[in-house]
């Protein structure tokens, strides 16, 4: 597991310090560690149940002239939870998703020189392919089992409802999402919100963010 916190606070004008980090590292250490086990140990075992127990040790924890921002538990390389120190009872959690697609970025309402201007070797006539990397975020009270939602059927809305439909497909040809719309990363990020938004009741879709490559994402969050 990694847990990592983010504080706020106003920088020391003589050494720039909002506080030493030893100091941030021994709170953590010293608190959220031994609350995380003694989470695990009396069967309070899910994500959201171990980042409760952190926060609650941390909360009067902070280093000195700094408050809490929000804490972060990483369970694996691709699912975290996140949770504000201003509101402990919600939990974020956010999952990460794959798929392959080609796609064209083309205009039919522009010229083909506009077109080849605008989107430069996107315009390809024939397409080229991404891995595109998605990461959904649901917020909400833990319910009774623990949990914001079961992480199965979390996983299982996002693959029937998105991978399934855009993975190893040609975006512009082959969805219908796309016939009239072009797939731009900024496109693709709203049709897979609009796709998943309102599925996870009671939890709430509250952002969505496609990365298209490693450097570029787009992402759609709730007001
Ligand atoms: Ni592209």
């Amino acid at each position: 597991l990694v847990l990592r916190a983010r504080l706020r606070g106003e920088p020391d004008p003589v050494t720039g310090y909002i506080c030493n980090i030893k100091h941030v590292d021994a709170a953590l250490r010293q608190f959220a560690v031994p609350a995380i086990n003694q989470a695990y140990e009396n069967g309070r075992r899910s994500g959201e149940a171990l980042l409760a127990a952190a926060g609650q040790a941390l909360r009067d924890q902070a280093p000195a002239g700094t408050r809490w921002f929000s804490w972060e538990l990483r369970a694996t390389p691709t699912l975290r939870y996140e949770m504000e120190a201003d509101m402990p009872n919600i939990v974020q959690i956010t999952q990460a998703f794959e798929f392959s697609a080609s796609h064209r970025l083309h205009c039919p309402s522009l010229s083909d020189e506009e077109n080849r201007r605008i989107f430069g070797k996107c315009n390809n006539p024939n397409g080229h392919g991404h891995n595109y990397q998605v990461e959904v975020s649901l917020a909400g009270e833990p319910g009774e089992a623990g949990s914001v939602i079961e992480l199965a059927r979390f996983e299982a809305t996002v693959k029937q409802r998105v991978i399934d439909r855009f993975d190893h497909k040609h975006l512009n040809s082959d969805c219908p999402e796309f016939r009239d719309l072009n797939p731009s990363v900024e496109n693709i990020t709203r049709v897979i919100w609009s796709l998943l938004d309102g599925q996870f009741a009671p939890a709430r879709l509250v952002r969505v963010r496609v990365w298209e490559t490693a450097k570029t994402y787009a992402e759609v969050t709730a007001e």
